[in-house]
Parts: C-alpha cells; structure tokens; sequence
C-alpha cells in the first residue's frame, strides 16, 4: 500500500475513524489543541478530533468541490492550531498546494482524510502522499473495501510511522512497557488477507467507476434543475461517490427514485457544527452557507464497477422522468 500511495510506510489500523484517531494522538494532539477541518464531511473526522480533547475549528468549503475552501483557512489559524484536517470529499482531493503552504507557513501539521479518497490524484500527487500523513478507510462502501472495518495510515515521514506502530499498540515500546497510552488499531490479518487480494483489482475499480461518472455526466447534461459533480482539471476523481445536486425537491426526488428501485444516498444531510454533541461550540445555522447549502441538495445515485451501462442509463432515465 506504501508503494501504492506514493508514500515510505502504511500502518494497517482497525478502521479508518481509528486511523484518524491514531495519527492525531502520535502528532500528540490533544486538550487545548484546535485543529482545522471541514463541517461537511462524515462525522468521525471532527468526532477524532474531539475524542483526542481537541478543539475542531470548521471552516467552510467550496461549492464546486465539497472540499474545504483553502481561501478561508488562514483566518481560522490561532496559536492553538496545531493542525488542518482535509477531507477528499466523495474521491477528489482537497486544494493540497494551498493546504500544505499554509501548514508550512504556520507550522502545522497536515492529515489527509482519504477515507473516500484511495486513488485520487491532484497535480499528479497521490491521496495520502502529500500531508503529513492520509488516513484510508477500507469499510465495504469504500473503493477498496474489506469484509469488515479496516483502515491504514500512510505516510513520508519513516519514524512517525514508527511512532504510529507504537500507539496501534497500547504505545508499548517493549513488551509490557508503555511510553504512551495508545490504543487496540490493529488491522485484522483476515481483512489484510482478503485487501491483499482486492488491491489487485483497484485501478480496474475505479476505472469503472470513472466510466460510469462519465455516462452519467453524459445522460444527466441539461437536465433541468440538476448538477452533475464537477472533476477539476488538475484533479482525477476517482467517484468513491457519485453526487448531484439538485436544486429543488431533492428528498421527493429521492423518494421517486426508491420507487423505481433505485436506491440514492445523502451524504450529508446535517452538518457537523450542527450536531447537538457539539453544541459546546456554539455554533449555529447559517454559519456555513456552503457546507449547509451542500447539505440540502446533495444526492448520491449509484456508483460501483460492476453496474452496467444499461443500469446508468436506467438511474438517468428514472431522474428525468422525477423532473419531467
Ligand atoms: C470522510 C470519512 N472519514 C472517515 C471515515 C471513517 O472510516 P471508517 O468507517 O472506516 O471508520 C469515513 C467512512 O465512512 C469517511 O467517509
């Protein structure tokens, strides 16, 4: 996987929230700490970061991309950041240029979450293989998925990953002598032997997927009211999932969809500065237009690479006629 990311190591973890969790406590990220991160994204990349004692300080994103706005980075930075946290959103990168010169000109560290995102690329650098370190997800949704949890954390940096080792175990340095207090991450050896396997087949995967996205845009072009996701051209997306928005009626849509037996997803319908176990942060709607805007008209339709043509086809037909 360490050849595969572009990186110099990957530690196998239980799952990718634990490879968050892992990462931010060998960083040694903790109470008083803030680290910033998107509030449009699945809930166990802030969840890590409260769960280590540190603060997540959202910033929004751009609407073009779901992705954290680089732009507004910057005004969010105290002298309590010790971090920014990107997420790959649905499997195109984050802004990691912008990203990564503002880490540098602030010291911080960077952690990539890749969880949607194994493949990716953005100005031909690979997901994970730019911060600090990228933490993937291999849950069975995923592009890459086992027959259960795992998770992996790459990284350039040869003794943070050793340092990482020590916290997938309790942070035992010898046996039975703990320099710090890790936790149980390891990676299964039944989900490594069947991802051994699987990784085999990835780069077809999520070809297919990329032809799949490309019938979609096709078949979805003009249709009123709604918007196909939208690849940059210095990005390759790798459509972990596949994302319209649409401007109105979004959930009668979906109930429409349900109804031609077509099942559709939102990834996400509740922001995380509006989740009622982060209330402490006062935060409050309208905080962040884009993010909640994302929220309201955000649709995943189906994407997998053993769908047929015919089956896209199909999902377009069943949205056209919801518009019609
Ligand atoms: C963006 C993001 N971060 C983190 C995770 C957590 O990964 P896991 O489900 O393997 O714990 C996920 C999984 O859905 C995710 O989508």
């Amino acid at each position: 996987m360490a050849t595969w990311c572009d990186c110099a190591a990957a530690v196998g973890v239980s799952s990718g929230t634990d490879a968050l969790l892992c990462s931010l406590m060998a960083l040694e990220i903790g109470p008083g700490d803030e680290v910033i991160t998107t509030p449009f994204t699945f809930f166990g990349t802030a969840g890590a970061i409260w769960r280590v004692g540190a603060k997540p300080v959202f910033v929004d994103i751009t609407p073009d991309t779901f992705n954290i706005d680089p732009s507004r980075i910057e005004s969010a930075i105290t002298d309590k950041t010790r971090a920014i946290l990107p997420v790959h959103l649905y499997g195109q990168m984050a802004d990691m240029e912008a990203i990564m010169a503002i880490a540098e000109r602030h010291g911080l560290a960077v952690i990539e979450d890749c969880a949607q995102a194994i493949g990716a690329v953005g100005k031909g650098r690979k997901a994970g293989s730019v911060g600090t370190v990228g933490c993937l997800s291999f849950y069975p949704t995923k592009a890459l998925g086992a027959m259960g949890d795992g998770g992996m954390i790459a990284t350039g940096d040869a003794a943070l990953a050793e340092k990482i080792c020590t916290f997938r175990l309790h942070g035992e340095t010898e046996k039975y002598h703990h320099k710090y207090v890790g936790g149980n991450f390891r990676l299964d050896s039944v989900q490594a032997a069947v991802l051994i396997i699987k990784l085999r087949h990835l780069d077809s995967w999520i070809q297919r997927r990329q032809t799949h996205a490309a019938r979609y845009a096709e078949w979805l072009t003009d249709v009123d009211g709604v918007v196909a996701p939208i690849a940059r051209p210095e990005n390759v997306h790798t459509f972990n999932y596949y994302v319209i928005r649409v401007r109105d009626r979004r959930n009668e849509m979906m109930t429409h969809l349900a109804d031609c037996g077509v099942s559709s997803a939102i990834y996400y319908s509740l922001c995380l500065h509006q989740q009622e176990c982060f209330a402490a942060l006062n935060h409050a709607a309208g905080d962040f237009p884009e993010s909640e805007r994302a929220a309201d008209g955000v649709l995943a339709l189906p994407i997998y690479p053993e769908l047929s043509e015919e089956q896209v086809a199909y999902v377009a037909e069943s949205i056209k006629g919801f518009v019609a």
